[in-house]
């Protein structure tokens, strides 16, 4: 823990840990390079550098995403805020930089309780302060965990309803069969009547697409790359960096964004006395970014026992907001 964390912790009122990370880095990353065609899952691309690349995406001219699902969750807050009720405990699923939550903080009935879950400890920890900073009153409980692993939420004495909160799209990330899994899992952690604030990206014209993932700045190559710079620092891996190339691909059906690191030429990458053999143009898959059209998405919610209480989108329809209840 660096001091700046701790300086952080010292100054929460409301801390509590829950350190369930468990720590399967590289399992996961041997796995995926021995599997053909080789993977790394996206989850890791968030190490402190990664969420702050990522923290710079969402501010890119091309990248639409956070600002329109920012700009939505303003203009309907107020509804949400009647739909879920005073005294609100909001779980947020993979917190970053907990800037979306403010929006619904600001609108909410007195909440109750915040509980922040992220997988990156120090970028949690520092948000987390950030924000426990500004709402006094409020129990702000984060939790160190891969909210896709199944993980305790904290009993808040008092609580009156629990709202979950999964903004970004990261819902994408998942393939369509994980989603619905990782749905089933949060309606029983959340319990029965009990809501899900989530925001989920549309389909829509290949163009608009395509320019979001391979911005000119070459923002989201880094964000790409960050993994393997990570692979060699944490893993002791020794990838060429420059010998790969960020590659975001747009595939129609089922309706998903693909990132990849293609290699540049024939090499073998060694990491921890292991190596791996690259062909010429042959690919690391590292994301999927699964995009849905409304009806299509609350009949996967459906099947994940979610009922649909509202849905919004913002005028050029690129993205929605979906309020579920645990059926
Ligand atoms: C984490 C789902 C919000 O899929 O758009 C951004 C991650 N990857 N640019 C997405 C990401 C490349 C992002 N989400």
């Amino acid at each position: 823990m660096n001091s700046a964390t701790a300086a952080a912790l010292g100054a929460l009122h409301h801390y509590v840990e829950y350190d369930h990370v468990s720590d399967n880095f590289r399992d996961d990353v041997l796995a995926g390079l021995r599997q053909f065609p080789k993977r790394l899952p996206s989850k890791y691309f968030y190490d402190e550098r990664g969420s702050q690349l990522f923290d710079e995406i969402c501010a890119l001219p091309e990248y639409y995403p956070t600002r329109t699902e920012m700009a939505l969750l303003r203009k309907i807050s107020g509804d949400v805020a009647d739909l879920i009720g005073e005294g609100a405990t909001v779980i947020e699923f993979g917190s970053g930089s907990s800037t979306k939550i403010r929006i619904l903080l600001d609108s909410l009935d007195a909440p109750m309780a915040y509980v922040p879950v992220d997988i990156s400890r120090e970028h949690l920890l520092l948000s987390t302060k950030d924000l426990a900073d500004s709402y006094p009153d409020l129990r702000v409980v984060p939790v160190c965990a891969d909210y896709t692993q199944p993980f305790d939420v904290p009993q808040i004495a008092g609580e009156k309803v629990r709202a979950g909160f999964f903004p970004g799209s990261t819902i994408g990330n998942f393939t369509r069969a994980d989603a619905i899994s990782f749905l089933r899992a949060a309606a029983l952690d959340l319990g029965h009547n009990n809501g899900l604030l989530i925001g989920v990206d549309l389909r829509k014209d290949a163009k608009i697409l395509h320019a979001a993932y391979n911005d000119a700045a070459g923002v989201t190559a880094a964000f790409n790359l960050n993994l393997l710079r990570r692979i060699n620092g944490e893993l002791g891996g020794d990838f060429d960096l420059d010998a790969f190339a960020h590659d975001a691909r747009w595939v129609p059906e089922p309706g998903q964004i693909e990132m990849h690191l293609v290699s540049t030429h024939a090499q073998t990458v060694s990491i921890d006395g292991e190596s791996f053999d690259f062909e010429a143009g042959e690919s690391i898959h590292t994301e999927d970014s699964h995009k849905y059209g409304i009806a299509e998405f609350k009949a996967l919610a459906g099947e994940a026992g979610w009922n649909s209480i509202d849905c919004w989108t913002d005028p050029d329809e690129l993205f929605s907001i979906h309020l579920l209840r645990v059926a």
